[in-house]
């Protein structure tokens, strides 16, 4: 849970309030993130879409820092990958809050998350659907995705 993870594990450093990118020895890319801004985020949502339940799509960002506080308020998780699924899964997170959700998937990551108890995954034609209820034998638990425009 989330009180008894080290920032080793979360994959973090904590910063002091008003450092600077000099005060940082790594030189590789790095995210500054506030949690609790990610937690208030969540929080807001639940509070105006009670009935809503939100899937974070892991592509977005893949910290584990990100995820676990995630995961420890109940959120969902979209997931486009078979590693993103190890994440997600690796943190404890019910195979009932996750959906594969890829618009072109492959036939082994949807074996893969079948096995591993994913029941929905996305689709938005027919090409899509069809390889899902193959792959499945019949025993298909599909949401739509409805496009998005951007
Ligand atoms: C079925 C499907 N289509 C399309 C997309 C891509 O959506 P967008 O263009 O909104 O990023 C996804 C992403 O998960 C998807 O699952």
């Amino acid at each position: 849970t989330m009180n008894t993870a080290t920032p080793t594990e979360f994959e973090f450093s904590f910063l002091e309030e008003g450092f600077s990118a000099r005060d940082i020895d790594d030189r590789d890319a790095f995210y500054v993130c506030d949690l609790g801004d990610v937690v208030k985020k969540h929080l807001r949502w639940m509070r105006a879409l009670p009935r809503v339940t939100p899937f974070y799509a892991v592509k977005c960002n893949d910290s584990r820092a990100i995820v676990m506080t995630l995961a420890s308020l109940g959120s969902g998780f979209d997931c486009a990958s078979k590693t993103e699924i190890q994440l997600v899964q690796s943190l404890g997170v019910d195979p009932s809050r996750i959906i594969y959700a890829n618009p072109c998937k492959q036939v082994s990551q949807i074996k893969y998350a079948s096995a591993h108890g994913i029941q929905m995954m996305t689709f938005d034609s027919e090409v899509e659907l069809m390889k899902v209820a193959r792959c499945l034998c019949g025993v298909l638990l599909s949401i739509c995705r409805l496009l998005s425009f951007h």
